[in-house]
């Protein structure tokens, strides 16, 4: 089978494709790949800057969709079956891949391949920060930062459908705002002076949640720009920098900041990746929540898929199409 690997820490650009043997899949289900995610984290991964760090050489990616080529008895999934698949931390930019049943989820027909492989490990964050962690309630504003990209797009693909009423999208180009705009936000906002824009968007009353995957110098305007009350998700730190908060802050306005760590929590709350899973599946399959539109790359094209999430050009999330 084909399959992206990394053999040098060299970031994007030391992706090469390569043949490597099938995996064998005893008691596993062993799933034919059509498509792969590519996300932030295998930028990381490719320059060893991520906290999970794979031996080399290693196949990149966290999630794919395809088609399930067999599966052990008793499995809820069989051959045939349409599925996106969680390898959570790497491996899934190869041709065929196995892995355990809980992390293969049969793909509603409404969603094809290419956007399956682009849904699970975003949306089933986003979900987890705007409910379990953000509590979000009915009429609300959320605001998220980097929104034209992959945690972005699915903030503003599921704000509204759990309960947002104004979603408001903050983007570093008007080229970026249009993907906004097409993923669901009400409102754009260029990233430089968002603080003063957001307040006049919301008449100086501020906004409820803030959802923040790139962190860095905007988290202090981020928590000046919550209504009393307001609640700071802290997702990622595309920005490079690891923030501090001034304490202080927290108590002049009643706000909280909340840590967003999706994959800490399913691996240690036994049932709770189904739970999610149950929730998003009924919002897709009911054309509640749109599917992702996302930017694809050939396979061969992989390292470019990398490099334009590392060079923040990506439009959208990114996929790779992994077999004709
Ligand atoms: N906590 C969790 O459980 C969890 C789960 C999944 C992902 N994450 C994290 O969420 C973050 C976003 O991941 P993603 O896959 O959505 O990334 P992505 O698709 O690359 O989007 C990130 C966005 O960040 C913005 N950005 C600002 N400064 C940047 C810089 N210096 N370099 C690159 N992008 C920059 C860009 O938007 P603008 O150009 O518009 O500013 C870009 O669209 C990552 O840090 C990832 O590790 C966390």
């Amino acid at each position: 089978m084909r399959a992206v690997q990394i053999s040098q820490l060299d970031g994007p650009a030391a992706a090469r494709l390569v043949d490597l043997d099938e995996p064998a899949g005893d008691g596993a289900v062993v799933v034919d790949v059509h498509a792969a995610g590519v996300a932030f984290p295998d930028v990381l991964q490719s320059r060893g800057l991520y906290q999970h760090k794979p031996e080399l050489p290693f196949v990149p990616g966290g999630e794919a969709a395809g088609v399930v080529r067999s599966a052990p008895p008793g499995a809820h999934v069989r051959a045939g079956d349409r599925v996106a698949a969680l390898t959570m931390l790497n491996g899934a930019m190869a041709q065929v891949i196995a892995l355990p049943a809980a992390q293969v989820f049969k793909l509603p027909d409404t969603v094809s391949f290419e956007a399956g492989a682009g849904l699970l490990f975003n949306d089933l964050t986003v979900l987890f920060a705007l409910t379990t962690r953000g509590g979000l309630t009915q009429g609300q504003t959320v605001l998220v930062h980097g929104a034209a990209g992959g945690i972005g797009t699915s903030t503003l693909r599921l704000a509204g459908p759990l309960g947002a009423s104004r979603v408001i999208a903050v983007v570093s180009t008007p080229a970026k705002a249009e993907v906004a705009r097409a993923a669901g936000a009400t409102d754009t906002v260029l990233a430089d002076g968002f603080r003063d824009a957001v307040a006049e968007l919301t008449g100086g009353k501020g906004v409820d949640l803030v959802l923040d995957p790139v962190g860095g110098d905007r988290v202090t305007d981020s928590l000046r720009s919550l209504a009393p009350g307001g609640k700071l998700l802290v997702v990622g730190f595309t920005g490079g920098e690891i923030p501090t908060v001034k304490v202080n802050r927290l108590l002049l306005n009643n706000i909280d900041v909340v840590g967003v760590g999706w994959g800490a929590w399913v691996m240690s709350h036994p049932g709770e990746l189904e739970r999610q899973w149950s929730v998003l599946e009924q919002l897709l399959a009911s054309g509640t929540v749109t599917a992702p539109q996302p930017q694809v790359f050939a396979l061969e094209q992989a390292a470019d898929a990398l490099a334009a999430l590392e060079s923040r050009t990506a439009a959208g999330k990114v996929v790779l199409r992994m077999r004709d």
